[in-house]
């Protein structure tokens, strides 16, 4: 007879994984088996020591799951949710799967939202995607404004669902070369992740690749095409003294640092990721 007890499940589900690819099998055929069973993963670890069985359907669930994995569709479409910071994002097709990468860069936008001297200091974040970054700050600095804004109308609807309940936080469909006229001069942070990746650098890994929305991808002959547009704009919309957030790729934070200094930026500084990879530049309107 089979073994059906839930850690063999799990064993042989991080073995199909791991013949995909997938980079943290044991992780995924875990998570995924905590998806089916409705438990968080810490649970599943221990039906696993107690030698839990699964149900028939249960198995079959997973098995179906485990093979779309294979296939290198992203965790986080099949789950449907993204943890990002304290939240659970609502994510699948066309839109851009937030990373743990800017969990660390947000706080830099947070820590000048708290140090902001203005009772309800603004917050701006520029091709929000998810909503990720706009519902952290909103969240986290309760008594701040924030103001979001994501072109792809594939990506909006996510936003709009992520960030329907936060009270402070505004979202809007449009460029983020022109969002926000009207709060020109008036916020204390401006942070963007924004698309980086030059136009030829397509990326190996096949959840980026064929999963993430090349307009949250693509910047341009040298990735920087919306860096500069930022540059540029959150200048108009920092008020003086206010702080501007932008994440990038590993080898882009000379260039950046740069594009910042020759638009008129102070203190233009890049910043590392838990990685040790330049991963964020921050700079000061004067
Ligand atoms: C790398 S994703 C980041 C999404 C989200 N901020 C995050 O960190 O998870 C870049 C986002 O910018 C959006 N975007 C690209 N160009 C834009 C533009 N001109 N105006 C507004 N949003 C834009 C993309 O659709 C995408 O959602």
């Amino acid at each position: 007879m089979p073994d059906t007890s839930l850690a063999a499940l799990v064993r042989a589900a991080a073995a199909r994984l791991a013949a995909a690819g997938v980079p943290d099998p044991l992780v995924d055929a875990e998570l995924l088996a905590g998806h089916v069973l409705g438990i968080r993963r810490g649970e599943v670890q221990a039906a696993t020591v107690r030698g839990d069985a699964v149900s028939d359907a249960d198995a079959a669930a997973l098995d179906a799951l485990v093979t779309r994995r294979e296939g290198r569709e992203p965790l986080q479409h099949i789950t449907g949710t993204a943890p990002f910071r304290h939240l659970e994002l609502a994510v699948g097709p066309g839109v851009f799967v937030p990373r743990p990468e800017t969990e660390t860069v947000v706080q830099f936008a947070i820590d000048a939202l708290l140090a902001a001297p203005e009772p309800d200091p603004i917050g701006i974040d520029l091709g929000t995607g998810s909503g990720a970054i706009a519902l952290a700050m909103a969240t986290e600095v309760p008594h701040s404004r924030i103001f979001a804004t994501e072109l792809s109308p594939d990506a909006f609807p996510w936003a709009e669902r992520n960030t329907g309940g936060a009270a402070n936080l505004t979202l809007v469909n449009e460029d983020l070369g022109e969002a926000f006229r009207d709060l020109d001069g008036t916020a204390s942070v401006v942070i963007s992740n924004p698309p980086y990746v030059p136009d030829a650098a397509v990326p190996r890994d096949p959840e980026v690749r064929l999963f993430d929305p090349a307009m949250a991808l693509y910047g341009g002959e040298d990735g920087l095409d919306i860096v500069r547009v930022l540059s540029i704009r959150a200048l108009e919309l920092l008020r003086p003294g206010g702080l501007l957030v932008i994440e990038h790729g590993e080898l882009q934070g000379e260039e950046i640092r740069s594009i910042l200094t020759r638009d008129g930026w102070r203190a233009a500084a890049t910043h590392r990721d838990l990685t040790l990879r330049d991963r964020a530049t921050t700079a000061l309107r004067p």
